[in-house]
């Protein structure tokens, strides 16, 4: 049929799913992630050509000021999925499973992602851990919620490793990373994340694996990468520590603060609002209401 002004949108703009990040991995083409919390940034980032959009449990962090993300619930994730699900024409979205709400019972895990997928509008859901979550990923598969895992400096147990160091740098620990990630591969997992993983680790894990790896703080030769929005934006007070798996691209900090700092002067000074600024009206009206007192 002859195409006059279709609106019909472009193949390359069909929205990614969990079946694309496997043929981006066997087509050699990097995967790009970043984490959204809410609708105008989620916007921002699908309009960039993002593929991936993780409403990850940093949110607790960077959006709620907790200082680790243990205490974010599962509210929290579906109540800053839906806006970002809203946004959204092309990224896929994932969302987190928060602490301890899959690893108490498969139920639970079963429970909860579907509410993630039927409340939040998430079209994938990541949980944390390799072999010891390996049964829940393949339960979730099996009932059609894909899954991402995410192995390496896992954050949420945090209290465990006690600081966020670089993992699997002796021979005992590389293994088991690299099991932890077949692991996850044979549960039906469509993708996984390595944080903090040692880059030639990283790289290995990344060739042994048909599913693509998304690596943050792990190195160039990772399938995809994923980062905090915030740390490359550079979205905090100036000085802030910035991770150094991170690399500022945008100083949004600095453009605020001159911008609100500029605000607060132009109200003060009565420089804000003006007539541009302001509705006009016939001041007759006004007049006809007689004295103010
Ligand atoms: O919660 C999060 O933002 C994450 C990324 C760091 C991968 O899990």
């Amino acid at each position: 049929m002859a195409d006059s002004g279709s609106t019909a949108r472009p193949s390359h703009d069909a929205r990614v799913t969990a079946a694309s990040f496997r043929r981006m991995k066997t087509r050699g083409e990097r995967i790009t992630m970043l984490t959204a919390y809410d609708y105008r940034s989620a916007l921002l980032f699908d309009a960039a050509g993002v593929d991936g959009l993780l409403v990850g449990d940093s949110l607790g962090m960077v959006m709620h000021g907790h200082e680790t993300t243990v205490p974010v619930t599962l509210d929290d994730v579906i109540h800053h999925t839906r806006p970002v699900v809203r946004a959204t024409q092309r990224a896929l979205v994932v969302a987190d499973l928060p602490f301890m709400s899959y690893t108490t019972s498969r139920e639970q895990a079963m429970t909860n992602a579907a509410r993630l997928v039927q409340e939040g509008g998430a079209q994938a859901v990541k949980l944390e851990g390799g072999r010891a979550v390996a049964g829940t990923i393949d339960a979730l598969v099996t009932a059609g919620v894909p899954v991402m895992g995410h192995i390496g400096l896992t954050p949420q147990a945090i209290l465990r490793f006690g600081g966020y160091r670089i993992q699997g740098r002796d021979k005992v620990a590389a293994q088991m990373l690299l099991d932890d990630a077949r692991a996850l591969e044979d549960a039906g997992a469509f993708g996984v994340v390595l944080e903090l993983v040692a880059a030639p680790l990283a790289g290995r894990i990344s060739e042994v694996l048909k599913i693509p790896t998304i690596g943050i703080g792990a190195g160039e030769a990772c399938d995809g990468q994923i980062q905090v929005m915030h740390d490359i934006l550079g979205y905090d007070l100036p000085g802030s520590f910035v991770p150094r798996h991170a690399k500022q691209f945008a100083n949004v900090g600095d453009t605020i603060l001159s911008a609100v700092k500029a605000y607060v002067a132009g109200v003060r000074a009565g420089t804000f609002p003006t007539n541009a600024q302001s509705v006009m009206m016939d001041e007759s009206v006004v007049k006809a209401l007689g004295d103010p007192g």
